[in-house]
């Protein structure tokens, strides 16, 4: 019998129900959906598949040991006891990185220090020699959340952001992540045989991961993850996963998925990711600016798409026009369209005048996002599970004691003295 084990794989704020969906599809069993991510449970075939699989995860953490920590001592000792050697070798590289909220121990630097400690001592106990630190790229990231004197201890079995999928040769100017162009896509209800269509493709994102999906082209599939450095890792059942995987792609029928962008160094770079990825003989892009749209009618298809917000790219004055001008193509000539659009400025997509659209809050890189979902010419959608909206209802309720989460991202965020989470380049030595 494999040994089952709980993981907690971590999304962006939103995202919690469509990743649980993935994870349902993908067969992982015991499903939990939490604040900032899902529980499940599963054996270590199964986090090769989810790390492989699942197109929304940021990161997989695998859960090694819950308890107290009041105080300095209990934190080490609970590091130390962990057994180790079955994530690191001894001249191995780590780093550790902590959350901590309504806890003793709330300064962030100190409590990675401390697990360290306790991990590093025990090899020089058993081996004498110790694992080091490394910033940049160790061998294993170790993860200590603390909740009101509770510590969790667990390692990234994604070895880093899954957003990094690795077909990215070329950055753009404000490039969404990979997680989240796949989720707007998969939000999107896109049938994955239809034409889709990215007016403001920049590097080529959501072109690029719809065509992964409507291909079944594993998400996981051009890069390598934090557990294949593991020592004892079955790197032939890995290699057998990955080869079964790749047997099951296959590309639709005359699948049509177009970019346009008006900058030609967009189109260039989102050409060169699209041939890093294998798909340059499945996409198109062309250049095209978004105040001409006008796609073929009759198509129906899906325009799926991330308009630049006046932030990071695009200076207001000339965005609103190009706003009204798109909004008025929409009208005009994408009649039986279905669209979904990430917008990042309230006033600048009023100027679409989309008629009712459905509104998801997401967030994107930090910034207040909404997916403006509308079914052009036809009838409007129904509201969808917004989980960032009822989050903020429920803090306005008044305040009801009851069970506590355990949720290692999301709300676990906000942390005791000020201190956020992320602090993984503190001193370690
Ligand atoms: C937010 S970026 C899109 C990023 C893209 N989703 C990615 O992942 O790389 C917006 C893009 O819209 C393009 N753009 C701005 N005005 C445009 C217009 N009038 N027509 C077409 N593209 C335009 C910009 O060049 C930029 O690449």
């Amino acid at each position: 019998m494999k040994r089952r084990e709980h993981y907690f794989a971590t999304c962006a704020p939103g995202l919690e129900p469509l990743l649980h969906e993935e994870a349902k599809q993908l067969g992982l069993m015991r499903i939990e959906r939490q604040v900032g991510g899902i529980l499940f449970e599963g054996s270590v075939e199964d986090v090769w598949r989810a790390n492989l699989g699942l197109r929304t995860a940021v990161r997989i953490f695998l859960r090694l040991a819950r308890y107290e920590a009041k105080n300095s001592d209990e934190l080490y000792r609970g590091a130390f006891e962990v057994d180790w050697t079955r994530f690191l070798k001894p001249e191995g590289t780590l780093i550790v990185d902590s959350q901590t909220r309504e806890s003793e121990l709330f300064h962030t630097h100190f409590i990675q220090q401390r697990v360290k400690d306790g991990v590093v001592d025990q090899f020089r106990e058993r081996f004498g020699v110790r694992p080091s630190v490394s910033v940049d790229e160790p061998d294993l990231r170790i993860h200590v959340h603390l909740f009101r004197d509770r510590a969790t201890l667990s390692v990234d079995t994604s070895g880093g952001s899954l957003h990094k999928r690795g077909w990215r040769a070329y950055q753009g100017r404000a490039p969404l992540a990979e997680t989240l162009a796949a989720a707007i896509v998969l939000l999107s209800d896109w049938d994955r045989r239809s034409p889709l269509l990215d007016p403001f493709c920049g590097s080529g994102s959501i072109a690029i991961e719809a065509a992964a999906l409507a291909a079944g082209v594993a998400p996981g599939s051009w890069r390598r993850f934090g557990f294949e450095n593991w020592p004892g890792h079955d790197a032939a059942g890995m290699a057998a996963l990955r080869k079964q995987l790749s047997q099951q792609v296959h590309w639709p029928k005359k699948l049509r998925i177009l970019g346009f962008d008006s900058d030609p160094e967009q189109i260039e770079g989102a050409r060169e990711n699209a041939a890093s990825a294998g798909f340059e003989s499945r996409l198109e892009f062309e250049l095209g600016d978004a105040c001409q749209f006008a796609p073929r009618a009759g198509w129906n298809g899906w325009i799926v798409t991330n308009p630049p917000y006046g932030l990071r790219v695009g200076d207001v004055p000339e965005l609103e026009r190009v706003y009204r001008q798109f909004g008025s193509r929409l009208r005009e000539n994408c009649q039986g369209y279905q669209l979904a659009l990430l917008s990042g400025n309230r006033d600048l997509s009023t100027l679409l005048e989309l008629s009712k659209p459905r509104k998801t809050e997401l967030l994107n890189g930090g910034i207040d996002c909404m997916l403006l979902e509308s079914r052009l010419g036809g009838e409007y959608l129904e509201p969808r599970e917004n989980p960032r909206k009822e989050r903020r209802k429920r803090r306005r309720q008044p305040f009801k004691r009851g069970k506590v989460g355990g949720g290692q991202g999301g709300e676990g965020r906000r942390t005791h003295g000020g201190q956020t989470s992320g602090d993984s380049n503190a001193a370690q030595s």
